[in-house]
């Protein structure tokens, strides 16, 4: 039997079939400018609005179900209303969500990032991923009273002054709107894959710490050459340079201990956020006791108000939080835990470069650990139609800017059609998804780039 033509297209089906959303966006454009809280939430014609999630699914407010795979930015490792994070969390609503003051969960929680993180021998609570990485350079610079930090390109650290610059391309930018000039000086960039040019910046004297994402940078998305990670240890030693590692994503989800476990390479310090609070806002600032003493007050004539690095914060660690980070991090010191999500997570980037590959579509999807990536419209030599970790011979900024091409706006479009939902144009593995949500959304992969091809997509 003859198959009925394609008579709508994805756009047309989209503003179909989210209507709601675009209302609920027209709303929010009202009071919430652009209509969204958060950047890495852009997408167009409009976003989707969220009514309620369960496990590896979400609702939206049209009543469309989602294979969720932005997974709370990251901070979902078991998912959407994991039982035992609820009932932490339940059980210590109703005996208080703020004590300004010290308790027994916030002791526990650091006790847990301690015995989990190879570096964390002391931790500080902060609010946010944002928080931690701002702490951390403070204390760095602190510590060896120098005033430089180092970053590499493409490495993201969440939104404060001094850690975007040279985040998207061009890298070598040195300004951005609303960050003073004196703040961006403070700041110095390489590029990710050059060892000897890292370790001529460190020459100069004046660098406190360097710190960079140790899965590459924006979670894996522009990998880090072989040995990068050892080297940079090295190298820090040699220099007296304060290495930070930060660990907001890869933290509990590349193995237990994060990707200082996985790799085998410690840092000094470690910032932490997502995961560590179980989905909840939070984050940490782990490290070495000597350089964490930097945060403590001290008898020593002249050391707190001269040498103590200041940090406050009203929510750092309340009590639900806690309970939430500290049932969170019990479970997720199972290995088992990661090894399913990256046993998942790999079988999504084979299912979507064999598709690819079946059908001609030029693009490739890659990633480790429990993340992938995918781009489509270019080529690399190295897609065999199975799993990839480096896409070959594509630059950092071609790569950091993977997810903007047109087809790939088109697919996050098809795909949410399909019930899935990316995270840009990549996502993350959750203890709650299972196989069958991968092969599930490996085939609306394959039927949502021949709809593609029928609209003309890839000509
Ligand atoms: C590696 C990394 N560092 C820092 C941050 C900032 O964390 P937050 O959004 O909690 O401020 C993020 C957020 O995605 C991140 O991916």
């Amino acid at each position: 039997m003859a198959q009925a033509p394609v008579t709508t297209t994805i756009d047309q089906d989209f503003a179909d079939r989210f209507a709601g959303s675009l209302a609920m966006h027209e709303r929010a454009r009202q009071v919430i400018p652009g209509g969204i809280t958060h950047d890495g939430r852009f997408m167009k014609p409009f976003p989707p609005y969220i009514a309620n999630a369960q496990g590896a699914y979400k609702w939206d407010v049209d009543g469309n179900r989602l294979i969720d795979y932005v997974m709370g930015h990251g901070s979902l490792l078991f998912g959407h209303n994991d039982p035992e994070i609820l009932a932490a969390m339940q059980a210590q609503l109703t005996r208080g969500t703020h004590y300004g003051a010290g308790h027994e969960l916030e002791v526990q929680w650091a006790e847990e990032v301690s015995r989990l993180v190879p570096s964390a021998e002391q931790v500080k609570f902060t609010g946010s991923g944002t928080e931690s990485t701002l702490l951390a350079i403070r204390v760095a610079r602190s510590y060896t009273e120098r005033p430089t930090v180092l970053k590499l390109e493409g490495h993201f650290h969440g939104w404060n002054d001094y850690l975007l610059k040279g985040e998207k391309p061009p890298f070598e930018s040195t300004s951005s709107p609303g960050i003073p000039r004196e703040v961006m000086a403070t700041i110095a960039v390489v590029p990710s894959d050059d060892l000897g040019m890292l370790e001529e910046r460190l020459t100069q004297g004046d660098v406190a710490a360097l710190i960079l994402e140790p899965s590459g940078g924006s979670w894996a998305t522009v990998p880090l050459i072989e040995g990068y990670l050892q080297a940079a240890r090295d190298l820090a030693t040699k220099y007296g340079v304060v290495l930070i590692f930060d660990e907001v994503i890869t933290g509990f989800r590349w193995a237990p201990g994060g990707a200082q476990q996985r790799y085998g390479v410690t840092p000094d310090l470690t910032t932490l956020a997502k995961i560590v609070a179980g989905g909840m806002p939070g984050g940490a600032v782990a490290g070495k006791r000597e350089i964490m003493e930097m945060l403590a007050f001290k008898d020593e004539p002249g050391w707190n108000a001269k040498r103590k690095v200041r940090h406050q914060g009203t929510y750092n660690a309340s009590p639900v939080v806690s309970a939430a980070g500290t049932t969170c991090l019990r479970k997720a010191a199972d290995p088992s835990v990661q090894a399913a999500c990256d046993d998942l997570a790999a079988r999504l980037r084979s299912g979507f470069n064999a598709a690819m590959v079946e059908r001609g579509v030029a693009g490739y999807a890659w990633g480790e650990s429990s993340v992938f990536h995918v781009k489509l419209g270019d080529t690399v030599p190295n897609q065999s139609g199975g799993d990839m970790r480096v896409p070959e011979g594509v630059s950092a900024e071609a790569l950091k800017e993977s997810a903007h091409g047109p087809q790939n706006a088109l697919l996050r479009l098809g795909l949410m059609l399909e019930g899935v939902e990316l995270f840009s144009s990549g996502g993350m593995t959750s203890v709650a998804h299972t196989t069958d949500d991968i092969d599930q959304t490996v085939e609306s992969f394959g039927r949502v780039l021949d709809r593609m091809a029928a609209e003309g997509a890839f000509v």
